[in-house]
């Protein structure tokens, strides 16, 4: 059974997050200067990795597969993969294989998700979810009170995600994606540190935990 945890982005993650990214988002080249962000005091990025906690600064692990309701789901992502840049090969031992990632930028109270993604091959496991609540906890510590994004308005997963952790479509910006005019959903979550929000954030994480058998260790920057 594997496992998946969370914690801070480093510079050797960069060649694989950028894999990801392109997989992710193929219609935005090139990808993010993660170099440069990982230097940006307002930005701050974590991945989800396979295997264990190591001891700097986890929060998370899942350890359940998927259930097999979502094979269904698997051969379709099977069916429609498309090859990534990926010309490294497989990682050396020494690094782990990073299956998703995810940042902010905090400008003052709030905190702006500037990315997140995950492997096509391990979608619809928890992981993304898993990287959300990474990051409110990560907002939270860094005093956010109010969550704020840009979706796209076709893009049904994330928009479904967002919705499942309380943010709702505040605005829109028309034509905003240039490669396709498409509308960008600006979608936001206030009051985050209210007991409300709180109360359903903790919800979500025991579902989230009962679900796909999450640990929480520390929450740190
Ligand atoms: C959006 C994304 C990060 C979700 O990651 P994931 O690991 O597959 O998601 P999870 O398995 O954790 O699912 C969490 C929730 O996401 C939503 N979701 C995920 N896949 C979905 C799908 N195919 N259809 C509808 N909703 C979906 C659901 O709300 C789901 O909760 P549920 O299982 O209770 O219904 C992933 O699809 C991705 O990397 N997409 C490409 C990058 C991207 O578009 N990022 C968003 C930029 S704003």
């Amino acid at each position: 059974m594997l496992s998946y945890s969370i914690r801070p982005m480093r510079k050797e993650d960069i060649s694989q997050v950028a894999e990801i990214d392109h997989e992710a988002f193929p219609t935005m080249w090139p990808p993010a200067n993660y170099e440069r962000e990982l230097r940006t005091p307002l930005a701050h990025y974590i991945v989800a990795h396979e295997g264990k906690p190591t001891t700097e600064r986890t929060r998370v692990t899942v350890t359940k597969e998927r259930d097999p309701a979502s094979l269904v789901t698997r051969v379709q992502q099977l069916l429609h993969y498309k090859p990534t840049l990926n010309t490294e090969g497989p990682p050396p031992a020494n690094k782990q294989y990073i299956v998703g990632f995810a940042g902010l930028w905090m400008m003052a109270n709030e905190a702006h998700l500037t990315n997140i993604a995950v492997r096509w091959s391990h979608r619809q496991r928890g992981i993304g979810e898993l990287l959300l609540i990474s990051l409110i906890d990560l907002a939270l510590e860094l005093n956010a009170h109010i969550l704020t994004l840009e979706v796209r308005a076709s893009n049904i997963s994330a928009k479904s995600l967002y919705y499942k952790y309380g943010l709702s479509v505040v605005n829109v910006r028309q034509g905003y994606y240039t490669n396709n005019k498409e509308n960008a959903l600006v979608m936001t979550r206030e009051d985050i540190t209210s007991a409300a929000f709180q109360e359903h954030l903790n919800q979500l994480k025991k579902a989230h935990a009962d679900r796909w058998g999450i640990a929480i260790d520390h929450v740190t920057r």
